[in-house]
């Protein structure tokens, strides 16, 4: 826990230890006891063995054999920083969440900023949707706001999760990255077309994160003190502009630093130029949910012609001291929520709700939310006990609720979620109102033509790859279905049979 250290020193008093011998400068074993040489292994005499009773030789190497945790199974190159958020406005109209209360109210963060696919230490210049995790120490408990710089994803139901992340991983038998392998996946799942379509535009490779902007994709509900529901997206907009490198240009960087998005970072801020992020709202009436085309719950549509609320600004200012214990042990988790801020019935929010957890429960153990980088400011008080890594503060005989002993922790009902109307039976069942193409058309429209052509070459480099015939010819007939223009430039960059193309596309259902 955080200040251990210090309340050691004062139990034991500085005195006593100075006394002993152990300065502040004494190397010790990782009992406290004070370490003779830290060079040489104690031998039996000059040309014997190594003596296993050499504790201080034994424990060096044990720990050292035990400093890697299981990296994230997804998001698992990452950066990150701290920093302050400030809310722009009083939004208790909206929301009972405390760090929106009023204008001017600070709240510190701590952001890591990711690569999805590619391993702990792959080049930061690869193509992949980027994450833009923020953890708000809030004083209602910890909000971690877990979302990526394209306002999209994927897929729309978390159970195709796992399926969609093996297609992406490298394969099984070579442990390369395969396009063979996701192309098959996605002929399959026509929904990706829009944030494929995203994720080869040159948004794919950021030239900065801290000119990227962020987007908690899913809906979330905020809840008001009297109970009222608003659905809302939230959307970070960076102050220092986008930019992105082309196909050509992340060659380039890649060859000369590809730690480049990290340092980059890491330079801005140790020279005093703090990055920051404007934080928008779009907010919705529960009532409107259904006067949309599309699902506005479906994590592949983004919200067109609903407004933009500002509502805060967020400064990174600190770049860690240790990068283990902060952005490799922060656990970042879309259930980490506070009162007034809820999940939406998105069918991929929902399924996160339980994944990140489970998966930090896994990675970093039972106490990781008593680590430093993941404690909340406020004091946590519940019965959750026990378990591997428990540092250990626990008084009383009480371990249970409720009870009647003076000072035990009660619950208090004004923090209840919100009650939320349902009908019908329990399913398993596609959305009504899928609308699989329309959207990524809109956005491949909205790209200049230069901007058009990077996406074409970036996506044909790819598609190209493919050797199947029919999974080429059924993704080039998404593409087809969400704009005529699109889908004929890619078939004819990937030499495809444009007719099948046509045909295949009347053939879809949106
Ligand atoms: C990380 C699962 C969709 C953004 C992770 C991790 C898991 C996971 C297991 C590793 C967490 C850890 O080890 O700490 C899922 C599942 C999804 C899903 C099951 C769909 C059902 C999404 C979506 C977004 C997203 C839609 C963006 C809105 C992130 C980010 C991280 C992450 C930013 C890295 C967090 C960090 O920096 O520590 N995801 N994910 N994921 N995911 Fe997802």
């Amino acid at each position: 826990p955080r200040g251990f250290a210090v309340s050691q020193l004062s139990v034991l008093g500085l005195a006593t230890l100075l006394a002993s011998g152990v300065s502040a400068q004494t190397l010790t074993r990782d009992n406290g006891s004070p370490v003779g040489d830290n060079q040489n292994s104690q031998t039996a005499g000059a040309r014997g063995p190594v003596l296993l009773q050499d504790t201080q030789l034994i424990e060096k190497l044990q720990r050292f054999d035990r400093e890697r945790i299981p990296e994230r199974v997804v998001h698992a190159r990452g950066t990150g920083a701290f920093g302050e958020f400030v809310a722009s406005e009083n939004l208790s109209g909206l929301t009972r969440a405390s760090l929106f209360a009023a204008a001017g109210k600070k709240t510190p963060v701590f952001v890591r900023f990711s690569t999805v696919v590619h391993p702990s230490g792959s080049p930061e210049t690869l193509r992949d949707p980027h994450g833009f995790a923020t953890k708000f120490y809030t004083d209602q408990g910890n909000w971690d706001l877990v979302g990526n710089n394209l306002p999209i994803f994927f897929i729309r139901d978390a159970i195709k999760f796992p399926d969609m992340v093996h297609a992406f991983k490298p394969s099984p038998v070579g442990n390369v990255q395969d396009p063979n392998r996701y192309f098959d996946f996605f002929s399959h799942v026509p929904e990706g077309t829009h944030m494929l379509t995203r994720v080869y535009s040159d948004q794919g490779i950021p030239a900065s994160y801290r000119m990227m902007d962020g987007n908690g994709v899913h809906a979330y509900k905020m809840v008001n003190s009297h109970d009222e529901v608003r659905y809302v997206k939230f959307h970070w907009k960076s102050r220092q502009g986008e930019k992105n490198l082309t196909r050509a240009e992340a060659a380039k960087v890649q060859a000369e630093d590809f730690n480049n998005l990290t340092n980059d970072l890491y330079a801005a801020i140790r020279r005093g130029d703090f990055p920051k992020w404007d934080l928008y709202l779009q907010i919705m009436k529960p009532e409107d949910l259904d006067k949309f085309p599309f699902d506005p719950l479906d994590a592949t549509k983004v919200w067109p012609g609903i407004a933009e609320t500002k509502v805060g600004t967020m400064t990174l200012n600190k770049v860690p001291d240790n990068f283990f214990e902060t952005t490799e042990m922060v656990a970042m988790a879309p259930s980490h929520l506070v009162p007034g801020i809820e999940p939406s019935e998105d069918r991929m929010l929902q399924g996160r709700l339980f994944s990140y957890a489970d998966t930090q429960l896994h990675r970093l153990g039972a106490n990781h939310q008593l680590m430093p980088i993941n404690q909340p400011l406020v004091k946590v008080d519940n019965y959750n006990s026990n378990g591997a890594g428990n540092p250990g503060k626990r008084t009383g005989d009480v371990n249970y609720q409720p009870s009647r002993q003076a000072g035990s922790a009660v619950d208090d009902s004004q923090h209840k979620y919100v009650a939320t109307p349902l009908a019908g039976n329990t399913q398993q069942a596609a959305i009504a109102k899928t609308d699989n193409f329309t959207q990524a058309g809109s956005f491949y429209r909205s790209l200049s033509k230069q901007h058009r052509e990077n996406l074409i070459g970036n996506l044909a480099a790819d598609l190209g790859q493919v050797k199947n015939a029919e999974i080429r010819q059924i993704m080039l007939s998404h593409f087809y279905k969400a704009d005529t223009e699109y889908g004929t430039r890619l078939t004819a960059a990937v030499k495809g049979d444009l007719t099948d193309v046509q045909q295949r596309a009347k053939a879809l259902v949106d």
